[in-house]
């Protein structure tokens, strides 16, 4: 079973996977951290990053050693692996999955590399970002801060902003939270960095409700979460050219969010919310970032329990 796209996950596999991560985060003591030890050891991880990472690496590789697992693992594939010498990822999948891992986590610079990774891999693949494509793992943590706040994934109100052109997680989530009935999104960007077309065609498809805009103050007064995004320089032909000021959460613009609603983040942050931010009770960004280990702990169990050797 490969992980590549959010769409793949049914309703029912979602509630399963919480249940797994909300199993997981209890076993805290140094006693059960021991017995978790014993739960997959002898499997192994391999995790092949050709992009920058910090949470997505470091989490999946925490999730891998805390199950008991092994890890092998590189960082920086682009410049450090044979892809720096023309290798096609194909090839280098190709020669992984000859060394029998369990899982192959891949994080690629292309759009739809994790897919052709998986075409050529006997190996599960779960796919840790891939270009300007989909990022369904940092949805699925995503999905599991919402619910965990409001125990419901339907009759929502989500304001996501920032680089919607180019930021991964967004299309993510976008496409998991049209799954589910009565949600309704309203896109907050400069018009250079809105929204996709596909993603708003996937939208339309489920009927669920969104609207464009660059007002932020009107978007966050009946806001539940608002779901705010870095600019991806790296993505960008020229950043410069692009107007720096504006859209950024800040305790003013924050006035204008109700009491119940939550700031979230994939993270990293950069200048898009200010730090003065981060004390508001609202801010959810660190806890959603925690979250994402137990969802890829349950996410490697539910792979591994379920792999017939
Ligand atoms: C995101 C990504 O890599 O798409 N980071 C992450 O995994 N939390 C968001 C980003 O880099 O802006």
């Amino acid at each position: 079973m490969h992980i590549l796209a959010v769409t793949q996950y049914t309703h029912s596999q979602l509630d399963q996977l919480f249940t797994r991560a909300d199993e997981l985060r209890n076993y805290s003591s140094p006693k059960q951290r021991k017995e978790l030890a014993e739960l997959h050891k002898g499997r192994q991880l391999c995790s092949l990053f050709y992009e920058p990472s910090t949470r997505t690496r470091l989490s999946f590789e925490a999730a891998a050693v805390k199950l008991g697992m092994g890890v092998v693992s590189t960082e920086n594939a682009r410049e450090f692996s044979s892809a720096a010498k023309g290798e096609t990822i194909e090839d280098t999948i190709r020669v992984l999955d000859a060394y029998n891992f369990d899982i192959i986590v891949l994080r690629h610079h292309e759009t739809g590399a994790a897919a052709r990774a998986a075409k050529v891999s006997q190996t599960p693949i779960i796919n840790a970002g891939d270009g300007k494509g989909e990022h369904p793992t940092q949805a699925l943590l995503d999905a599991y801060t919402i619910y965990r706040q409001f125990g419901r994934l339907d009759n929502l109100h989500i304001v996501m902003g920032g680089d919607l052109a180019n930021g991964r997680t967004v299309r993510s989530l976008a496409q998991l939270l049209s799954s589910y009935p009565n949600n309704r999104i309203t896109f907050v960007s400069m018009p250079e960095l809105q929204i996709g077309e596909d993603i708003k065609d996937v939208l339309k498809a489920s009927k669920t409700a969104f609207q464009e805009t660059i007002d932020m103050s009107s978007a966050f007064k009946t806001a539940d979460i608002v779901y705010w995004t870095r600019l991806q320089k790296e993505r960008l032909a020229d950043p410069s050219t692009l107007p720096t000021d504006g859209f950024v959460l800040d305790p003013e613009i924050l006035t204008h969010l109700p009491a119940h609603a939550i700031i979230m983040h994939p993270l990293p942050r950069v200048d898009e919310i200010s730090p003065l931010t981060d004390s508001d009770p609202r801010a959810k960004y660190f806890e959603q970032a925690g979250n994402g280990l137990y969802v890829r702990m349950a996410l490697l169990d539910q792979i591994i329990s379920k792999r017939i050797i």
